[in-house]
């Protein structure tokens, strides 16, 4: 009796089954009423005395063993086993990701990041800074003189009344702080979100974005920032592009400049979006000031450099023909899908 139990431990240890119907007769062959283990109790009542110790508890093992077998393939059966497995599937059904929206890029984003590669390929680098700074990095060091109407509570956003820590109005000061940390050469270009005290309206923002460009080294001209300008507005608005620089006047440029592109839109023939003109001013521009480059600590008898910066805003404007300025910070979805087929 003793080996055909042994035999069956082994039988029970090496069946296995996923299939829930296979797992019930094994079940019922050994546990049922009229099952193995039963039929061995029956028998067991005819063991000698002296045997029953031993062959009892053989007898306990196997069916323990049995019921063991049995729970574990029916959990495992139960977890997504057996005939519950679901099956692949149809390969052929579109994805699910076919029916989610996709999103797009901001415009403004897609003009910054344009900018920002064709500098990059004359070998700019991109400089950063706070969005909150102080008076020299906005004013002073960039020789704005103390009465200077920029100054004025009407422009600039003051935080907590605190007249040295103000919200940046223009991206120049990002000059500043790589003037001061870096040596020449030195080939930045920074662009970042600027804060005005404006009435918003469909040309003015009280937020809007920039790019600032800083060139200096030895022997940097006015003709360098010419041919690097006029570079740029090709690649932006298309080679047949012309360009065209006005005396202007900035405190941290002499001499300066401000840059026209010829209009793409008519081509320079005179059309309403450039009133009539031909052109489309689109950036401030000039050599950098002795007085900012001493400020900053570089010397301006060895080193000379430009300076420009433009709006992106405005550039995004002209790109894509869109009327409102307004437009880009309302995040209509109507109006950023259109941007969707740009990268
Ligand atoms: N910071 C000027 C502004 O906000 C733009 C500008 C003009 C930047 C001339 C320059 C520059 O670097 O040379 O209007």
């Amino acid at each position: 009796m003793t080996d055909r139990i042994n035999e069956l431990i082994a039988e029970i240890e090496a069946f296995s089954s996923r299939a829930a119907g296979e797992i019930e007769e094994f079940r019922i062959r050994m546990l049922g009423k009229k099952g193995v283990v039963t039929g061995l109790m029956e028998e067991f009542k005819t063991v000698a005395p002296e045997m029953k110790r031993t062959i009892g508890q053989k007898l306990n093992e196997l069916k323990t063993k049995a019921q063991q077998k049995v729970n574990d393939l029916k959990t495992e059966a139960g977890a997504g086993g057996g005939a519950k497995i679901p099956r692949a599937g149809d390969m052929t059904r579109p994805g699910k990701g076919a029916a989610e929206p996709v999103g797009s890029r901001h415009p403004i984003s897609l003009v910054r990041n344009e900018i920002v590669g064709i500098f990059d390929r004359m070998g700019y680098v991109v400089a950063d800074g706070p969005e909150i700074e102080d008076d020299r990095h906005v004013f002073t060091a960039l020789n704005f003189p103390p009465e200077h109407p920029a100054r004025d509570m009407q422009d600039t956003f003051f935080v907590e009344k605190n007249p040295d820590v103000l919200l940046r109005t223009h991206t120049s000061s990002i000059q500043v702080r790589v003037m001061e940390t870096q040596k020449p050469p030195i080939r930045v270009i920074c662009p970042g979100r600027v804060f005005r005290n404006e009435a918003i309206s469909y040309r003015a923002h009280c937020i809007f974005h920039q790019v600032e460009g800083l060139y200096i080294d030895e022997g940097v001209s006015f003709a360098d920032l010419k041919q690097t300008l006029l570079h740029f507005a090709r690649e932006m608005f298309g080679a047949e592009t012309r360009i065209r620089l006005r005396p202007s006047y900035f405190p941290f440029t002499e001499p300066s400049a401000e840059m026209d592109v010829s209009c793409a839109l008519c081509g320079g023939k005179g059309c309403p979006v450039c009133k009539g003109t031909g052109w489309l001013e689109i950036m401030g521009c000039g050599m950098v000031d002795p007085n900012v480059l001493e400020a900053c600590g570089i010397d301006s008898e060895k080193y000379t450099g430009f300076a420009f910066g433009m709006g992106i805003e405005r550039i995004s404007m002209l790109k894509y023909g869109v009327g409102d300025l307004r437009l880009y910070f309302e995040n209509d979805v109507r109006f950023l899908h259109q941007f969707s087929a740009a990268l």
